[in-house]
């Protein structure tokens, strides 16, 4: 139950186990095809494009300099550790940001990021989803007020697409940012950017400040002949994660956004119950929680010892990465493939460590306390 890459569902990683397959073979442009297509339906993403680039999160976030302009003015409105990674990834290039911060547990305020839109002063406006330092998830809707006063908006969804609601139409995000290992539950391999398309005439006339490897210029027209189903090359795809991000797309539209949602939404509800009966402290705020991750405080324990216990006892926690908090609290992953038995483990496992350490508290009373949600 780590923050990714997470758990594996067995059918999705039987996809991929098989020899090589050939980069413009049958079977990879098929699965390129449903790979798009699901997505599209997935967070309602009709008109403008999707770009699947070999790497990660951080390579789909990288993407944005595809349509900023030399000079553009950004406001980064940052709850933690991954908000803060688009500061060190713009600083790299000729773009301007103010950055907005909060403390961990808190969201930057709607009200604080309007005002500053309104100032007039910046071109775009970045917003993480869910906050995976910190375990909070921010209020996307901003984004739509944000469209109509004139700025380009973007959401790192990499933690929230899958197991939280995203409606890229309805909420006028310009560019999104997701990757394959997280809550769509398939290996790590694999970034993934939604670009509207208004912002597409800004790649096509070749304006933004990208290098290389992400020149949408280089992938858009690869891009579209996959979508059809025609194989098509600019740099070699990790083909095992393609085949196993296909069938975990393929599951994922079985059982239904609104249902993957609610399961996660239920999990997590159960997990934060169990783990405020037994006296411990949740980072996010109220009303903040995520559905995928949920930092947790741990008073009088050592965090690497409870990690290491943990694991001692059959479960894989994450260490906390956010540098204000990182000696007191850890993280627990409840994204892609999760079902209430993980969040009875999960409590279970929690209730164990604690008492190797030392704490004194009542066994099953974390267990019991989920299972009421449940029922
Ligand atoms: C919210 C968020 N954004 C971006 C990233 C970076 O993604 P990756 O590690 O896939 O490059 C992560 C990774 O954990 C994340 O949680």
């Amino acid at each position: 139950m780590s923050v990714g890459p997470v758990n594996i569902n067995y059918e999705v990683l039987l996809s991929s186990f098989r020899s090589n397959v050939g980069i413009t073979s049958d079977e990879v442009n098929e699965a390129f095809r449903e790979i798009i297509s699901g997505l599209r339906k997935m967070a309602n993403h009709n008109k403008g494009s999707i770009i699947l680039l070999p790497g990660s999160g951080t390579t789909a976030m990288e993407g944005l300099t595809n349509i900023l302009k030399k000079g553009n003015r950004v406001l980064l409105a940052t709850n933690g550790v991954f908000g803060d990674r688009w500061e060190e990834i713009l600083n790299k290039y000729p773009i301007e940001i103010k950055t907005i911060r909060s403390e961990p547990g808190d969201n930057v305020s709607e009200e604080e990021i309007l005002s500053n839109l309104e100032s007039k002063k910046f071109d775009a406006i970045i917003l993480t989803h869910v906050e995976t330092s910190t375990g909070v998830k921010s209020k996307i809707e901003v984004l739509r007020k944000a469209k109509d006063l004139g700025v380009i908006t973007v959401l790192d969804s990499v933690s929230g697409f899958g197991g939280e609601e995203l409606d890229i139409e309805k909420n006028k995000i310009d560019y999104v940012v997701t990757a394959s290992q997280k809550a769509l539950g398939a290996p790590p391999g694999i970034g993934i950017a939604f670009i509207s398309q208004e912002s597409l005439s800004i790649v096509e006339r070749g304006e933004g400040v990208n290098g290389y490897f992400i020149d949408f210029k280089k992938w858009l027209p690869v891009m579209s002949k996959l979508e059809e189903g025609k194989g098509s090359y600019f740099a070699t795809p990790p083909v095992h994660v393609i085949l196993a991000l296909a069938k975990a797309i393929e599951l994922c539209l079985k059982e239904g956004m609104s249902r993957r949602i609610e399961r996660h939404q239920t999990v997590a509800k159960a997990i934060r119950s169990g783990l405020e009966s037994l006296g411990l402290k949740i980072v996010a705020k109220r009303g903040f929680e995520a559905n995928t991750v949920t930092a947790v405080y741990l008073e009088g324990v050592s965090p690497i010892d409870f990690l290491n216990i943990a694991k001692q006892e059959g479960v894989e926690f994450a260490s906390s990465v956010h540098p204000k908090i990182a000696n007191r609290s850890f993280r627990i992953g409840h994204m892609g493939w999760v079902t209430k038995n993980f969040a009875i483990l999960a409590l279970s496992v929690i209730e164990r460590t604690l008492r190797r350490l030392g704490k004194d508290i009542e066994m099953g009373r974390g267990v019991r306390s989920a299972q009421e949600v449940f029922i």
